[in-house]
């Protein structure tokens, strides 16, 4: 492989920005669009396999810490780190399986349905998929110290990579009382300094991208355009797991729309390196009370050539800041009201002919209980996408014989504190925890027995099952 500080470059998503800055940089400032920049490589020099296939070779020399990374097994198609620097933790043994439970729950044929089960990483979300990547430039330009703002799987992610690696301090920034107890848990068990934020998600985001303006900390939030690049595998796995064919669809759920960004720029690559013949479609289901994609998308807003409607973007949050609008749902981990990549997802969604659409925290709480009845515990935002394609096959969106993949962003132990308000059928507890939440049905409740420390009281029990 040629040396990887020949062979790439990074540049500002802006089309009207031509500047461009090299691997040396520490995340420099740009303008336009969001302030978004975007990895790109010169193709020509990486000597990228003639086919997918190709990476499959990878499987017989997994001894080798890279070869068995789910991520940078695929290192040709994120050539921009010097192997001896890249930082992994094994991240990336991840499945893809066909479940028809919950197949048959949102309207598809058998065998359609898959689920790509992210809660599997090291630090039991998807984002150790963009984490290595971020670890690894945060070790290329020496960082110190690194940070992000979280709804808590970035900061869980974030702080196992610096405590394995030993390489760089970590910082993390959360609301208060805005995370789920397991992630927070994870933050301080890993050691992380951990700042509670009196505000949401966004002010925290606001709040550490000035911090790290300001001094020699590395941002390690999705705006980071190295994290995309690692949670392009993501993709690259599920068309493994497909034998190499690209499915009809993949449905995500969107918050910061950081995986939405990487997926379609992932296929974009791989139609553009001739690697697949057609990509598929993009499904990004918000949260009804965090939905800013969504009304944006059904207000007209399209990528437009790298030209979207800015004055849409900026009257919309302004109207947010006017009356001061927050997000809200119980999937915590998308309660956002800004994402930082809206304008990378809009990309992503012209390139994979995508859709936007929401639902609501009822549906999302009610898939969760069919994904884990299943046999794959997921926290709630994960479940969004199985309840979004639920809500496509309705509208006659997504065809019952279509090839669906749903992406199953973070583990069942991340929040089990919604898990049990559910089974237990806690409507009070989830109007406490948010104030826009209504779910006050629990059709797929699995509430536990209490029975008296008798054995004959037990037996009858069971007898009755
Ligand atoms: N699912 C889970 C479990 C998440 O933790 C997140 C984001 C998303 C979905 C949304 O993904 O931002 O790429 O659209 N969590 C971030 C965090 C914001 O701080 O952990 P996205």
């Amino acid at each position: 492989m040629v040396s990887a500080t020949d062979i790439a470059f990074q540049s500002a998503l802006d089309p009207d920005d031509a500047s461009t800055f090299d691997l040396g940089s520490v995340l420099p400032e740009v303008k336009g669009l969001g302030g978004l920049l975007d990895i790109e490589y010169d193709w020509d020099r990486v000597e990228v396999p003639s086919s997918l296939k190709e990476f499959e070779k990878r499987w017989s020399t997994r001894r080798h810490p890279l070869d068995f990374s789910g991520v940078w097994r695929f290192r040709e198609l994120l050539p921009f780190a010097p192997p001896e620097q890249i930082v992994t933790i094994g991240e990336g043994q991840t499945i893809l399986q066909q479940n028809d439970y919950s197949g048959r729950y949102a309207g598809m044929d058998s065998g359609q349905l898959y689920l790509q089960y992210e809660g599997m990483n090291p630090s039991g979300s998807f984002k150790d998929n963009g984490m290595t990547a971020a670890s690894t430039h945060a070790r290329m330009v020496g960082a110190k110290f690194a940070a992000c703002a979280s709804t808590g799987n970035t900061s869980a992610s974030l702080a196992i990579y610096a405590s394995v690696s030993r390489l760089f301090k970590t910082i993390v920034f959360v609301g208060s009382g805005k995370i789920a107890l397991g992630k927070l848990a994870q933050a301080l068990d890993y050691d992380a300094k951990t700042i509670q934020i009196l505000g949401d998600f966004d002010d925290a985001l606001k709040q550490v991208r000035a911090v790290c303006q300001e001094g020699s900390i590395y941002l390690c939030n999705s705006v980071n355009p190295f994290r995309l690049e690692g949670q392009k595998a993501i993709m690259y796995r599920v068309l493994e797991g497909l034998g190499w064919e690209v499915p009809d669809w993949i449905v995500v759920p969107g918050g910061n729309l950081g995986n939405s960004s990487a997926f379609g720029k992932a296929f974009m690559e791989l139609k553009q390196l001739g690697l697949i013949d057609r990509v598929p479609r993009l499904a990004v289901i918000n949260a009804e009370g965090s939905n800013t994609l969504n009304r944006l998308w059904q207000q007209g807003l399209r990528w437009n050539d790298g030209r979207p409607d800015e004055n849409l973007i900026g009257q919309f949050y302004g109207e947010m800041d006017a009356e001061d609008r927050r997000a809200y749902t119980l999937a915590t981990a998308i309660q956002i009201g800004r994402p930082v990549n809206l304008y990378k997802c809009l990309r992503a969604l012209e390139v994979c002919d995508g859709l936007v659409t929401e639902v609501t925290d009822q549906e999302i709480l009610d898939a969760k209980a069919i994904i884990g009845a299943g046999g794959f515990g997921c926290e709630p935002a994960s479940a969004a996408s199985v309840a979004g394609v639920k809500r496509l096959r309705r509208e006659g969106t997504i065809a019952p014989s279509d090839r669906v993949v749903c992406i199953l962003t973070g583990h069942e132990l991340k929040d089990p504190d919604a898990t049990v308000a559910y089974h237990s059928s806690d409507a009070e507890k989830f109007a406490t925890q948010s104030k826009f939440s209504n779910v006050t049905e629990f059709p797929h409740a699995n509430a536990p027995t209490q029975v008296e420390n008798d054995f004959g009281k037990i037996m009858q029990l069971i007898d009755a099952l």
